[in-house]
């Protein structure tokens, strides 16, 4: 693995290897065993757009594995002031051993990693959100100790979270459903990446605009903010087209009885999803949250360790 771009590039194995070698840094940490696999390493983190998991998982992870984490702002780096991504990772790459980036478009991590010469994590873009499934399927595979098999319903639109979840379900041979309304669907790229990897590892893809259909039978149940980082504008015509979606307690009810909620959080109680569910014994959103942490530092040891 040479960086972690989209889920789409890694080979099952990678896939797998990611999650052991989470599960086992995260059993490390719980009984305070030292694993310092990045000692003297830096990581570059560039932020064009807010956070407060990623941030915090990447810097506190990387103290965790030895290293340094540099936190770099687009308001106070020259990247922000239209330096070129080319520069920015030329010079970078004299300086630092890894960049995670979280920004909008999906073409500059892939060029940061093109003209750089160090691994790239990419910590959302517009298109995926590739470290935060990983997060979320090792909560359900801690939860459910297995993935194989199981179904993973997704309730809304279809952006970042939903794209990636397409890829790391494929990935994982679990079973998908997508119910996103007309208009808001899934990248028809990544809709055709995904199902070309089902093919291989069995998992069953269903896209479809009835959130009844999506959930039935689930074992896991997933949703997300309607109005992403960067759409503002859209919030008042997207509450209209989306509120037949919000994951309530009636929809969640068509669930397996013991299925998991999940959401990458930040949440929204009252639009994509109701306190009874979020806040209800099934969600595991909390979990998701801390297992950032985790994966994360397993990404990092797999592409920045010696
Ligand atoms: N889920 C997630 O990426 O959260 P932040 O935006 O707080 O990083
Ligand atoms: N879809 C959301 C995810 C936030 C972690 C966004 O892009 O804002």
């Amino acid at each position: 693995m040479k960086h972690l771009i989209s889920l789409n590039d890694l080979s099952i194995e990678e896939f797998e290897e990611i999650l052991k070698l989470s599960e086992k840094l995260k059993r490390q940490l719980k009984e305070g065993i030292q694993h310092h696999l990045l000692k003297g390493k830096t990581l570059g983190m560039i932020f064009t757009k807010s956070s407060t998991r990623t941030r915090v998982s990447f810097e506190v992870g990387m103290y965790q594995l030895g290293g340094y984490p540099l936190f770099l702002s687009s308001n106070d780096i020259q990247l922000g002031r239209g330096e070129s991504i080319y520069d920015t990772a030329q010079v970078l790459s004299r300086f630092i051993d890894g960049i995670m980036i979280r920004t909008f478009k999906q073409s500059d991590v892939e060029d940061l990693a093109k003209y750089g010469n160090i691994p790239v994590i990419n910590g959302l873009t517009d298109l995926m959100h590739p470290c935060q499934i990983l997060a979320d399927l090792f909560t359900v595979y801690e939860h459910k100790g297995k993935l194989k098999g199981l179904k993973m319903a997704y309730i809304g639109d279809g952006n970042n979270v939903a794209n990636s979840l397409l890829h790391g379900c494929a990935k994982a041979g679990m079973d998908i459903a997508v119910a996103a309304p007309k208009g808001y669907e899934c990248d028809e790229t990544i809709i055709a990446e995904a199902m070309e990897t089902a093919k291989v590892t069995g998992s069953k893809i269903l896209l479809t605009t009835d959130p009844e259909e999506a959930i039935s039978n689930a074992d896991a149940v997933y949703t997300d903010t309607w109005v992403s980082m960067g759409q503002e504008s859209e919030k008042e015509s997207k509450i209209k087209v989306f509120t037949p979606y919000q994951v309530n307690g009636q929809l969640f009810s068509k669930a397996k009885e013991d299925a998991v909620f999940l959401h990458c959080l930040p949440a929204y109680r009252g639009y994509e999803v109701t306190e009874d569910v979020i806040d209800g014994p099934q969600s595991v959103i909390f979990d998701e949250a801390e297992n950032r942490m985790h994966v994360q530092k397993a990404v990092m040891a797999l592409v920045m360790g010696s």
